[in-house]
């Protein structure tokens, strides 16, 4: 895995939104995130597009999840919320900006067609990710397995908490999602991992330095062939190889960039 290192979380969005930028030029199939992480990302990515520097007219994007019961209209649907934070504000096609169906009638079935519809999209390029705060990536909860495909996932108490502030209570929050599994995320060509704040710092010494365990979905990463993992400094504070992961980072060889990564400073 890649760990690059930031003093904040707007440097961190600047050097995602500079790798994702490259995806898009190339028109990329992007895999997008929501929660509260990306938004910076997408902020600095809307200011690209608007001083022209960047189009996504050739992409494709496919959102990781979606709350079951929540129709596409809803205003906490994850459907909503990437238009309203994103895809609105660029050149994509509204058509192009694909989610699984919360207000299904069979959610299962939804679910696997989902799957398919990123498999027959020729699956996808980048996938930006967040954090649980229990490890969590996408919809995955603890004890998901390693291979799993999108599928319905009961919600974890504490993810229920850490997403109440969307909602009017955490009475209303949906007890379960449609999620892209970690299988899904595993056959994506580059994973993109944000995390930020000391509220993540044991997530991510759990991702990077942890044992590969279903109990912390976001493990799976270390299988991943491609996995970046950028992160602030609050967020790294835990890393007990900190000082090597610097050094990889100080230390990156220029022929990176041939392979469509930037050079970050
Ligand atoms: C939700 C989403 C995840 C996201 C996580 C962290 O549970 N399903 O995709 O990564 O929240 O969100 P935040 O970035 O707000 O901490």
């Amino acid at each position: 895995m890649e760990i690059l290192i930031y003093p904040a979380a707007q440097v961190v969005a600047r050097a995602a939104a500079e790798m994702i930028g490259l995806s898009a030029q190339r028109g990329a199939t992007l895999g997008l995130a929501t929660g509260a992480t990306p938004l910076l990302t997408y902020q600095e990515l809307i200011a690209s597009y608007r001083r022209g520097e960047l189009s996504f007219a050739q992409s494709k994007a496919f959102l990781l999840d979606e709350y079951v019961g929540l129709a596409p209209n809803h205003p906490q649907s994850y459907h909503q919320t990437i238009r309203e934070v994103f895809t609105s504000h660029i050149d994509i096609d509204d058509s192009a900006v694909h989610s699984p169906d919360g207000a299904a009638e069979r959610p299962w079935e939804q679910a696997q067609e989902y799957e398919q519809l990123i498999i027959d999209a020729g699956g996808i390029d980048l996938q930006l990710l967040g954090l649980g705060t229990n490890g969590h990536i996408a919809f995955n909860e603890p004890a998901t397995s390693l291979s799993s495909t999108t599928r319905i996932e009961t919600l974890h108490p504490q993810t229920v908490a850490d997403n109440a502030r969307y909602f009017s209570s955490v009475a209303e929050v949906p007890t379960h999602a449609i999620t892209q599994g970690l299988g899904t995320i595993l056959r994506s060509g580059h994973a993109l991992l944000l995390a930020t704040g000391k509220a993540k710092a044991e997530a991510v010494e759990r991702l990077v330095e942890g044992p590969l365990s279903a109990s912390c979905p976001a493990s799976v990463l270390q299988l991943h062939p491609h996995a970046t993992i950028i992160v602030d400094e609050a967020a790294a504070a835990g890393l007990a190889n900190l000082d090597y992961y610097r050094y990889v980072q100080t230390h990156r060889p220029d022929w990176q960039g041939a392979d469509g990564l930037p050079r970050l400073v």
